[in-house]
């Protein structure tokens, strides 16, 4: 696979050591920055990073920063990206499974390297569970962002989805 990486300059060196695990796993990797430790701007690399996954350059993408919060919010923004936020494997399952995910997000400073190795192993192992249901919420999530009359601020935009939860339609996983 292609995997398209990027941090902030406070978690660099963990993003290398996922960049050299990711190789040794036979992935290409494209590095989006940053390289060195000079302060700067996580948007910056979460938005370069989904960048890739959006306009197909690259298969999947990690972004790393110290809480992870910060590159994942960001790279979320990206028109396209579905970025999530995982701490361990049964986020990072979710995540691909159920939302079919193409950006997965960490901190450097919170997960250890070995449980980001675990992770990452689980996203790109896991097989997102193309189904009606899993395809009409990430539309239903998707349509969140859509700046439509009526849209924003609109108090029953998840009436039929409360309605199911209500009548049991949602797993209890
Ligand atoms: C440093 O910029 C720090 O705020 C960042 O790495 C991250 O923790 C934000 O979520």
């Amino acid at each position: 696979m292609k995997i398209s990486i990027g941090c902030d300059h406070i978690v660099t060196d963990i993003k290398m050591k996922v960049s050299d695990y990711l190789k040794s796993k036979g992935h290409e990797v494209i590095d989006n920055g940053t390289y060195d430790h000079v302060r700067t701007h996580y948007p910056i690399y979460g938005k370069k990073t989904a960048e890739k996954v959006v306009s197909g350059e690259a298969d999947l993408a990690i972004v790393i920063c110290g809480t992870g919060v910060g590159i994942t919010t960001s790279a979320d923004k990206v028109f396209g990206a579905r970025a999530a936020l995982v701490r361990d494997v049964s986020t990072a399952t979710y995540a691909k499974k159920c939302l079919n995910a193409n950006v997965i997000g960490m901190g450097g400073r919170i997960s250890g390297l070995g449980l980001i190795e675990n992770v990452i192993d689980t996203f790109l192992e896991t097989k997102f569970e193309d189904n009606e249901e899993n395809r009409r919420l990430i539309e239903k999530i998707d349509r969140i962002a859509e700046v439509k009359e009526g849209q924003q601020g609109n108090e029953d935009f998840f009436v039929e989805f409360i309605e199911k939860w209500n009548d049991g339609g949602y797993p209890a996983e």
